[in-house]
């Protein structure tokens, strides 16, 4: 599994772990995130049970796991959070942040010594040692209980499966020319995504901040001009295309 330091900075860093060589190849490939500050860890979307021995040996590279506090799910999806009763079992006393509604569907993953976080709709706050991250409410896109991370220090969004590609396991981990990028990421927004309403609501509200690096749950990540590129092309895209009108 690969790591990439993505922002390093005074008082934290991000890290993100994907691209499995070993991953089945029936299963969707994820990436998955994590930010650490001096003396705590936030794991982001820790991914499916069948990648739960890769991350843990990758992660404790990177911070010893008595520091992995904070874990989140951005929803109840299986590549997302599947993972969740191994986790249960490695971190000795942590907090998952995730969507209020899918507490009772999360919880069928297993966790005995993890606490629940839940997220109201309008979103919340998480502070490790000095840095607070924002997670921000991103209903219906896809899960109808869904939120995203924002660090406004490092000016870095989380997106979950918004900005999501469909690529092979050796894809580059930055979109480079866009515009090629956007026939890897149509039909999953098209088919997952299923409310313009939502979709457009997200737009607004994501153009009010301030964004250098869009880090999505599969393909690639957002850079710089992409990030502006990638919402005026999201902005303009029919989603919920499997009924027709
Ligand atoms: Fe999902
Ligand atoms: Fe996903």
């Amino acid at each position: 599994m690969l790591t990439k330091k993505i922002y390093d900075g005074i008082n934290h860093q991000w890290i993100m772990f994907g691209r499995d060589p070993e991953k089945p190849k029936a299963i969707i490939d994820t990436n998955q995130y994590m930010v650490r500050t001096r003396n705590n860890a936030l794991l982001m979307d820790p991914g499916g049970i069948e990648l739960f021995s890769a991350m843990l040996a990758n992660v404790v590279k990177q911070v010893p796991v008595q520091q992995i506090s904070h874990v989140f799910a951005s929803h109840q999806d299986p590549d997302i959070i599947s993972s969740l009763g191994l986790w249960d079992k490695a971190l000795e006393t942590a907090t998952l942040h995730a969507p209020w509604l899918w507490e009772g569907f999360i919880r069928h993953f297993g966790m005995e010594n993890i606490s629940f976080d839940a997220i109201p709709d309008e979103g919340s706050t998480v502070t490790l040692d000095s840095v607070t991250l924002q997670f921000i409410p991103a209903h219906y896109l896809h899960a109808s209980g869904n939120f995203h991370v924002y660090d406004p220090a490092a000016k870095v969004l989380m997106s979950g499966d918004v900005g999501a590609a469909l690529e092979p396991i050796d894809a580059p981990l930055f979109v480079d020319d866009f515009d090629e990028h956007v026939k890897s990421m149509h039909m999953f927004h098209q088919r997952w995504m299923p409310s313009n309403l939502a979709k457009n609501d997200w737009v607004n509200r994501v153009r009010a901040l301030d964004i250098e690096l869009m880090c999505p749950q599969h393909g690639r990540m957002f850079a710089g001009d992409n990030v502006k590129r990638f919402l005026d092309w999201f902005e303009a895209l029919d989603v919920g295309t499997a009924i027709k009108r």
